[in-house]
């Protein structure tokens, strides 16, 4: 079943996941900050659609395409145009020397953003440990790529799997919104071994079930 996604930023993120959602058949609203930089974006993407920052966006999903540091002042921004919406954070809260995040200690970046959104509103932590160019590229051709998903509200992260599998995804239920800084270090880990052991930026983390 197609599902309706607003995007905000237009940045590589944003425009990966806008890429094979159109593929897959869904209906695609991007939101960025700058109308002629949203307009040549949205021109790239055959059937998107440009929305206006700070107005309701269409989706039932609005997707945060925009730096941690940018997430809980663009929700704020939003106010009760999120009411009713499943936001789903995408962010990794990385600190400058990736070694660690910028987030309190026992919160998370989804957590912290949450509170700037308005009752009515569930915010599902997704999409963070997958690479924008493995999105594109679809690097795991042939095998499966999980989308690791944390929140509280159990149908907003039905609505967010059924997206995720609109994708040849496999959504994989990592618990309540608390988990989402378990999400965030995966993030983190899936950066440091970029530049460490995998020496590389084509791998995606996965589940492996052991029979
Ligand atoms: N790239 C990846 O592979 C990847 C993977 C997983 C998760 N993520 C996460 O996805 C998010 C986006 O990453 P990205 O790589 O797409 O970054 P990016 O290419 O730098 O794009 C960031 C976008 O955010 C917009 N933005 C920044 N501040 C804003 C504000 N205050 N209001 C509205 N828009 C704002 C920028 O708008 P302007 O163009 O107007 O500056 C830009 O379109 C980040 O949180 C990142 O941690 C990225």
């Amino acid at each position: 079943m197609a599902t309706s996604i607003s995007i905000i930023g237009i940045g590589s993120m944003a425009t990966a996941l806008a890429g094979r959602a159109l593929a897959a058949g869904n209906a695609v609203q991007i939101i960025g900050r700058d109308t002629a930089k949203t307009n040549e974006v949205v021109a790239t993407l055959d059937g998107a659609t440009a929305g206006t920052a700070g107005a309701t966006p269409t989706g039932d999903l609005v997707i945060l395409a925009v730096p941690y540091s940018s997430a809980a002042d663009v929700v704020g921004q939003y106010g009760d145009a999120l009411s009713g919406k499943i936001v789903v954070d995408i962010t990794n809260p990385v600190a400058p020397d990736m070694t660690g995040l910028v987030t309190p200690e026992g919160s998370s970046g989804a957590q912290e953003t949450a509170k700037a959104a308005p009752a009515g509103a569930h915010v599902v932590k997704a999409f963070n440990t997958v690479f924008g160019h493995v999105l594109i590229a679809d690097t795991a051709k042939g095998r499966s790529l999980d989308v690791f998903i944390a929140g509280d509200d159990a149908q907003a992260k039905a609505s967010v799997s059924r997206f995720v599998e609109s994708l040849g995804l496999r959504p994989l239920d990592a618990g309540p919104l608390a988990m989402a800084r378990a999400l965030e270090y995966a993030g983190l880990l899936e950066i440091s071994l970029m530049n460490h052991g995998l020496a590389n930026t084509r791998f995606a983390l996965s589940a492996t079930v052991i029979d």
